[in-house]
Formats: structure tokens, sequence, C-alpha cells
């Protein structure tokens, strides 16, 4: 399987924080916001990814992320030069996708809580696998519509009268069709590729499925400065209550084993002294002492 981070856009609703720096590297919390999907993936089992941002802020994810060895991951870098939609990263990623399975997240989109991601990319067989997820405010979104059975029926983008109050999250698990299917996609009314028809397409050929995320699971918005304020603010509450770090990667990668100890260790050395130092120290020793066991 391979990923897709989309951080394009011009971020104008949270401007002038958006001026010198794309929305998807502002802090959220103690990290930016674009560590958040990465580990999201990473916990999923993705080691390859396409970074996909506009020209100017191509080179700041460059120097943030590199070329993803660091961390044991593949990381490649593509443009998107106008913004013409999300399903477009299907277009601009074709030749790193190759024959691959897919999954494609938005790089504002913060998931924190349960394995239902990873309970979705184990099951994963082929079609897709999209996500709904309980809002207030389901206009805003693609929704999804259920029968009675909980099969998904109609998936709209941004109804002004939305059928349900599931909202479809920005997290894509696609076969390989995903191709195909975006390459025959013609622009919507406001000129962009919309994902949500990729969805509707898989849903007309049957071999969409949607899984509602439970309670207890938090899918968060930072597109605006209150809600960017708000994840920031839900982030600071569960690291210190628990005393664990959501959306940190060095950490996700060990756990997945993309690292061993060593290297985990060798990467913290490397790192100024900090708050974030401190804790990857906890999760070395607390590795070493697990494999002495
Ligand atoms: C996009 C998608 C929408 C999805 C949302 C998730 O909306 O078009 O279907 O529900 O991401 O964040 P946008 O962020 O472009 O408004």
């Amino acid at each position: 399987m391979k990923g897709i981070i989309l951080a394009a856009g011009a971020g104008s609703r949270l401007y002038p924080l958006t001026l010198v720096a794309s929305k998807q590297l502002q802090p959220v919390y103690d990290k930016p916001m674009v560590y958040y999907p990465l580990t999201t993936l990473i916990e999923g089992g993705i080691r390859e990814f396409c970074l996909i941002s506009t020209p100017q802020d191509l080179p700041r994810y460059r120097q943030l992320l590199g070329d993803g060895s660091r961390l044991g991951l593949r990381i490649e870098y593509r443009e998107q030069a106008k913004p013409e939609g999300i399903a477009q990263a299907f277009l601009i990623a074709d030749s790193f996708v190759g024959r691959d399975p897919v999954t494609l997240i938005l790089g504002d989109n913060i998931f924190y809580g349960g394995d239902s991601f990873q309970k979705a990319f184990t099951e994963f067989e082929g079609g897709a696998t999209i996500f709904g997820y309980h809002v207030n405010d389901p206009e805003r979104y693609g929704v999804v519509e259920f029968d009675e059975h909980g099969l998904a029926i109609s998936i709209e983008e941004k109804p002004k009268q939305p059928r349900s109050n599931y909202a479809v999250p920005g997290l894509y698990i696609y076969d390989n069709e995903v191709l195909a299917i975006t390459k025959a996609l013609k622009p919507s009314p406001r000129g962009e590729l919309e994902i949500t028809d990729v969805n509707v397409e898989y849903l007309r050929r049957g071999k969409m499925r949607v899984c509602r995320l439970a309670r207890g699971f938090a899918w968060l918005d930072a597109g605006t400065s209150s809600s960017l304020h708000e994840a920031s603010a839900y982030v600071q509450t569960i690291e210190k209550r628990q005393g664990i770090k959501v959306g940190c990667p060095e950490e996700a990668v060990c756990r997945r084993g993309f690292l061993n100890v060593e290297q985990l260790e060798n990467l913290v050395n490397g790192l100024p002294r900090c708050e974030y130092r401190d804790y990857l120290t906890g999760v070395v020793e607390e590795a070493r002492r697990l494999s002495q066991r």
C-alpha cells in the first residue's frame, strides 16, 4: 500500500498565519500539523509516501521530512501547481502509485483513538474503503447516507440539505482502479476534480465500503484559527493526561518496526535538547526494557 499526503491549498482561512508557511506546517500544539496524518499512515503500516504541495511550499516539506530515510521511510515530493481538486492527487502521483493500492490522506486531518483505521487496512481486499464520522455540521463535508442495514447508499459533496450527519473524513483507501477512475473524471462546476466523484463511482460499481467511526474517536479540523487552537488544546490535554504523544512519527516507525531501537536511539541522539527528545528517549528505554524480557 502506497500513501499520498496532500498538503496543498492556499490556507486562506488561516491568513495571515499562512502568509509565509503553509497550513499543514502550522503548529498543532507541539509539532507541525503534517506530522499527524503522516503518523496515522505509518500506524497503518505504510512506508512509501508521496507528499504533494504547492511549488512555493514544497521546499519546506523537504526540509522537514527529507527523503524519509531518517525514519525508515521513503518520501517523494510532487507539485500541485493549482488548486484543481483533491482527486488530482492521483494524476500527479500516478507514476509513484504504479500498480499498487493507495491511501490518500489530507494533510490537515487529525485523527486520534481506536483501531478503526488499522482494521480497515488489514481487512482491505480491493475496491474502496472510506469512513463516516458523525458531525454537527455535515454540510461542510462529503456526506454519506446509510440504509437501515448500515450500507452506504449515497455520497454527496457539501450538500445544502445533508441526508445524514455522517461526514467523510480525509482518509481514503483505494485499489489501483482509482487511477483509471480519476483519469475519466470531469472537473466539477467549481473547476476541481472532486474526491466525492471518485467515491460515487466506487459506490456505483458496488465496490465501496464505508466504515462508521465509533464514538470516542476524534477527527479534528484545523482549518480555521479557532479550530486550530482547539486541536492544539485537545492534543495538549491528551498528552498531559496520558504522558504519550499524539502524532509522533519517530515513535510510530519504531513501534511498526520500520526502525529498530538502535536506529531510533541514533536519531534521538541527533535531536536538540528539548521535551520532544526527552519523550523519545523514554520510548527508546521502554523498547529496550521490552526487548530484554
Ligand atoms: C474535502 C472533501 C470533503 C471531505 C473533507 C474532509 O473538503 O471535498 O468531501 O469531507 O475534505 O476534510 P475541503 O477540505 O476541500 O472543504
